[in-house]
Formats: C-alpha cells, structure tokens, sequence
C-alpha cells in the first residue's frame, strides 16, 4: 500500500471486531481500490480517529443501552459518515412520529414515555423500545395483556416504547430494503420475517436474518424516494449528505408500502443481494473522500 493511500475506518462493535460478513466484502472491495480501510470498535480507547480520512459507522449495534455514550463518541469524530448529528436524529425511533406527522406513510404506531400508563392493548402487536436495534427487546404478542407488560416492563427500566400492529405481510411478502449509496439509489433487497409470536426476544446481539434478491416496485420506489427527500425539512442533514441510507418498507393491509425504520446509523447493506452493489459502494466512498 503506497504512502499516500486513503485511509478508512469502518467502526464496529467489541462483539464483531472484524464485523461481518457484509463489512468485510466492504472492507475487500476497498482494498482492491487501494484504499487502506480496517476495521475498528468504536469504543476502543487505543484507537485515533482523528487520524484517518475518513470513518464510516458500520456495525456498532451494542450502542442501544448507552446511546449517548455513542453519540459522544461520534460527535468526537472529525470526518464521520454518517453525520453525528444525522445518528442523534436516527438512533431513537420517534423519527417515525415526525416522519408521519409530515404526512409519509409509517406502520401505525403508538408511542409511550417512562410514567405513561399503559391501557389494555389490542391482540396480536410487536412492542419494541424507541432506541433499540437488531430486534433486541423487540416481540411480537398475540395476547394484549402479555404485550402490555413487555411494554410496562421496558417502561419501568426508564425506556420508551412504541406499539405497532403485527404487519401480517411480513411472513409472506416479507420487508423489502433500499440501499441509496452516496447520492444513489444501489439495490434492493428481501427480509423475512423475524418475530415468531410469543417468542423471547433475540437473546444475541442481533436477531439472524433471511435475506434474498429483491426487484423494488415502483410503488416502494417512490415512498423510498419521498422519504429522503423529507430529510432536508425534518432531519439535521438532507440526502446528499449521507453516505448511505436504507429505507425499509412493508405492505399494509391494502398492499401499499409503509416505513417501518429507515436506516442512516448502522444498517446491514446486504451486498451479496446484489453483486454488482459493492462497486457502487467503494464509488460511493471514494466521492466522500475526495468532496472533504
Ligand atoms: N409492526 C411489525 N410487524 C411485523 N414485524 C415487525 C414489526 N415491527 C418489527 N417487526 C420485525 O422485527 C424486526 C426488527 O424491527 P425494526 O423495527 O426493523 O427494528 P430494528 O431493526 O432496529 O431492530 C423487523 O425486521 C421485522 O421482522
Ligand atoms: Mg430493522
């Protein structure tokens, strides 16, 4: 590697140091570009951020019990994609309520602060913290009266909830996730679905997940579009400010996509659900380093 190579950091978390598979098809196709990326944990005090061109979160999911610790941490990053400010905005759910409230099409949710009461909750909902990831804590009830002490449960260790109708769409259709890379859109993808119901939350770091080849519809194009083009007014950062983003959709009952998270902290890119979705990727990077 030549003295004058890039040099990127792709942050982690203690739990996959290396990150995973798709960081590491990250990783490769950087070096294959002669850009000198490793990855890194982003709470490893051994480790000078500041020396680098640029830093790109990746993998760094064990930050949801100690966000601000992370958002700390990153606000200390001198080049970081994606902006702090972007991960503050992102990293708690209720991003959603403001999103609908602007009139984009989210899963119906309804929102809960510590001190709330919880009234009886309809049959058949997925409960999950506001800040969470990889569906930690996150499960689905059949029965309301479980729901809603899941829901007490997390209430009375100081987090807020969110109640969503199960998206029965979910175990046939499955979700369908955009990758927008730089200014981009790059691919699609398939998830199927992850809550059994009744069953304990993932216990791992992050709940596996069933990925395949997704062509997007034009419909789901076109919410993902809207969505990011909401961020200029509602987020601290518009689209062309973000290295990456995904917009994950699924079909509400009449068939018509609906958010369910959109992604600009650490989202799983899904590179091997399309192969040609990695040199947009390293595309993407190289236009980042040399606009700063
Ligand atoms: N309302 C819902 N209906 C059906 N499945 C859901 C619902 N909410 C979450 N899930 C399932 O749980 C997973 C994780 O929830 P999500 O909101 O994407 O949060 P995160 O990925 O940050 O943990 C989803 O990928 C989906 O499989
Ligand atoms: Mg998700």
């Amino acid at each position: 590697m030549s003295a004058t190579a890039a040099r990127v950091l792709l942050a982690t978390c203690a739990e996959v140091p290396d990150g995973d598979d798709d960081e590491q098809a990250a990783i490769d196709a950087l070096r294959a570009d002669g850009i000198d990326a490793q990855p890194s944990v982003w709470d490893d005090p051994d480790v000078d951020w500041a020396a680098t061109d640029l830093v790109v979160v990746r993998s760094t999911w064990d930050y949801t019990l100690r966000r601000e610790e992370f958002l700390d941490w990153a606000r200390s990053v001198p080049r970081l994609a994606n902006p702090a400010a972007v991960l503050a905005w992102n990293t708690d759910k209720t991003y959603l309520r403001q999103l609908a409230d602007a009139g984009l099409p989210v899963v119906p949710t309804s929102w809960f602060q510590p001190g709330d009461e919880v009234d009886d909750l309809a049959p058949d909902v997925v409960v999950k913290p506001t800040i969470s990831a990889g569906a930690k804590d996150t499960r689905r009830h059949r029965a309301g009266s479980s729901a809603r002490a899941h829901a007490e449960q997390l209430l009375n260790a100081g987090r807020a909830v969110m109640v969503q109708p199960y998206i029965d769409a979910v175990d046939t259709v499955g979700e369908t996730g955009l990758v927008w890379l730089g200014d981009r859109f790059s691919h699609a993808f398939r998830k199927g679905a992850l809550l059994a119901a009744g069953a304990d939350a993932t216990a791992d770091l992050y709940a596996l997940e069933e990925i395949g080849a997704r062509e997007p519809s034009r419909a789901e194009m076109a919410t993902g579009e809207r969505v990011l083009d909401a961020l200029a007014e509602l987020a601290p950062a518009g689209r062309a400010d973000l290295l990456y983003a995904r917009v994950d959709l699924v079909p509400d009952p009449s068939g018509v996509p609906v958010l369910l998270e959109l992604e600009l902290t650490e989202p799983s890119l899904w590179f091997a659900a399309d192969p040609s979705a990695v040199a947009r990727w390293v595309a993407a990077v190289k236009g980042w380093l040399a606009r700063s």
